[in-house]
């Protein structure tokens, strides 16, 4: 199968309150953010739809003929949108988010799927800790529309008897045939069978990551620069004396929010960062992966410069901001590919604080709060300002300190459309006829990726990819 037409659907297995539904989330967040065309397709919001969200207990009894059949209903209509979906949109992963506990609708599922050229891949979430369950209940169930307006107590009382429903049938994968991956235990224990794929072990190496415990993710650009000041770009410069004072506040803040809690601190290993971490007495570590968007030619310009000098890229890089890749320095798409190791890491990490820089953090924080490509480039990551991020149960909290020493505005807004286009150069004619945006060619007009594929390659390249013979 080659890249253009792979397809997988992520079937997801487990009782109910197992974190299907967080890890569904999670799975497509995270693939979305590689720029991997991914949906979710959960059964549950296609059964409220059909028929009213508020259904006793006894509709998941397996014993109820009316029941099954609209169960069945829901899963059906679920499956033939996914089908349309990966036909129609050139989806590249699907999550099919629902119970799929017994061998029969496994069975179904994967004739179905197969017959339309799509891999199956069952993520079975397996958690025996009552005591877990009985916080995803209380944490996600009660306020879902299942049980709006009811009484807590009866509204638990009521899914743990759905729960005893789905015990009486639930069958676990044993499946040799199929691929599939075991999380036992909030991931305590993994089993894997017949994972083939590249990006489906990608996935598995993403679910191992996963934990649930509950943590702080504080963010923070480093204290204001010499080269913040000057309205330059890039650099090495140290902190400007506002920087300093930033740097002196900061060790407080985080005291007073996380009390005696512990916390890693990683920097990049730009000083700025670095001195802005000086004070803070926890254990550091400097990460060249988090070091700035490198601006190649235009560092240490004001943008006022780089307008000047080199017009047709400024012009350019405000046409598409998150493919525009510096002369011999990086797009916005290289820092993600490059930040996606510091990705899965920041998943196994406790409370952390991350001193970093505008461009790296947007990346960062475009992942934990689900912003697309075109938007990631414009996130306000404002300079004397922590963003405390607190992972919820489908997302996260967000609150942002802004610490009271002034610092200058380095963000610069969107432009419209209308300016942009006034401004831009004349597309370029590519080979196969087509014209492509100027933010696809490297300094000498060479096309430097392609634009929409997806961040990381989702299989290996084949090498030599001219079908000659490898020397
Ligand atoms: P349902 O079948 O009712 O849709 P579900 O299995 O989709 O339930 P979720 O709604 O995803 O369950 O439950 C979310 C809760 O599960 C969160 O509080 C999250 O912390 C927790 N959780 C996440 N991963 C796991 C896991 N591997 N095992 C148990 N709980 C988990
Ligand atoms: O201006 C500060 C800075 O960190 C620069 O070093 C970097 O080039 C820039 O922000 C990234 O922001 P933008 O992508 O908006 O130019």
């Amino acid at each position: 199968m080659t890249t253009s037409n792979l397809r997988i659907a992520c079937v997801m297995v487990g009782l109910p309150a197992r974190g299907k539904t967080y890890i569904s989330q999670k799975v497509c967040r995270y693939l979305t953010w590689l720029g991997i065309n991914t949906k979710v397709f959960n059964v549950g919001n296609y059964r409220r739809k059909l028929y009213g969200a508020q259904q006793e207990h006894s509709f998941f009894d397996p014993s109820n003929p009316i029941g099954i059949k609209q169960r069945k209903e829901s899963a059906s209509a679920a499956l033939e949108d996914m089908i349309r979906w990966f036909n129609e949109d050139q989806g590249i992963v699907a999550i099919y988010d629902a119970t799929n506990s017994t061998k029969q609708r496994r069975q179904w599922l994967h004739e179905k799927l197969t017959k339309e050229h799509v891999q199956v891949f069952f993520i079975e979430s397996i958690c025996q800790d009552e005591s877990i369950i009985l916080d995803n209940i209380r944490e996600v169930k009660l306020s879902s529309p299942d049980y709006a307006n009811i009484d807590p107590e009866e509204a638990v009382s009521d899914f743990k008897a759905r729960i005893d429903h789905y015990k009486d049938q639930y069958e676990t994968v044993t499946e040799q045939n199929y691929t599939y991956i075991k999380l036992i235990n909030v991931g305590s224990q993994v089993i894997i069978n017949m994972i083939r794929g590249y990006l489906e072990s990608r996935i598995v190496y993403y679910l191992m990551n996963l934990h649930t415990a509950p943590r702080k993710i504080y963010m923070s650009r480093h204290g204001e620069s010499m080269f913040n000041l000057q309205g330059k770009i890039g650099g090495d410069s140290a902190l400007s004396p506002r920087g300093v004072l930033y740097a002196d506040k900061l060790p407080d803040l985080i005291k007073q929010n996380l009390g005696d809690k512990e916390l890693i601190v990683w920097t990049s290993t730009m000083k700025r960062t670095i001195q802005t971490s000086g004070l803070l007495q926890y254990p550091k570590m400097s990460r060249k992966a988090l070091d700035e968007l490198d601006a190649g030619m235009c560092d240490g310009m004001t943008y006022e410069e780089i307008e000047e000098k080199y017009p047709e890229d400024y012009a350019n890089r405000d046409d598409d901001k998150f493919n525009y890749r510096y002369k011999g320095g990086e797009s916005y798409r290289d820092v993600v590919l490059r930040l996606e190791p510091v990705i899965m890491d920041l998943e196994r990490q406790g409370n952390i604080l991350i001193i970093g820089h505008q461009a790296i953090l947007r990346c960062i924080y475009a992942y934990f709060m689900n912003y697309n490509q075109e938007d990631l480039p414009y996130i306000k990551i404002p300079l004397h300002t922590v963003i405390e991020l607190t992972p919820k149960a489908y997302g996260c909290d967000e609150k942002r300190y802004k610490v009271d020493i002034e610092a200058v505005d380095t963000h610069r807004p969107k432009p419209n459309k209308a300016q942009t286009l006034k401004k831009k150069v004349s597309k370029p004619e590519l080979s196969n006829g087509t014209t492509t945006n100027g933010a696809l060619l490297g300094a000498s007009g060479e096309i430097v990726h392609d634009i929409g594929s997806p961040i990381l390659p989702i299989s290996p390249q084949l090498w030599p990819s001219n079908g000659a013979t490898k020397h």
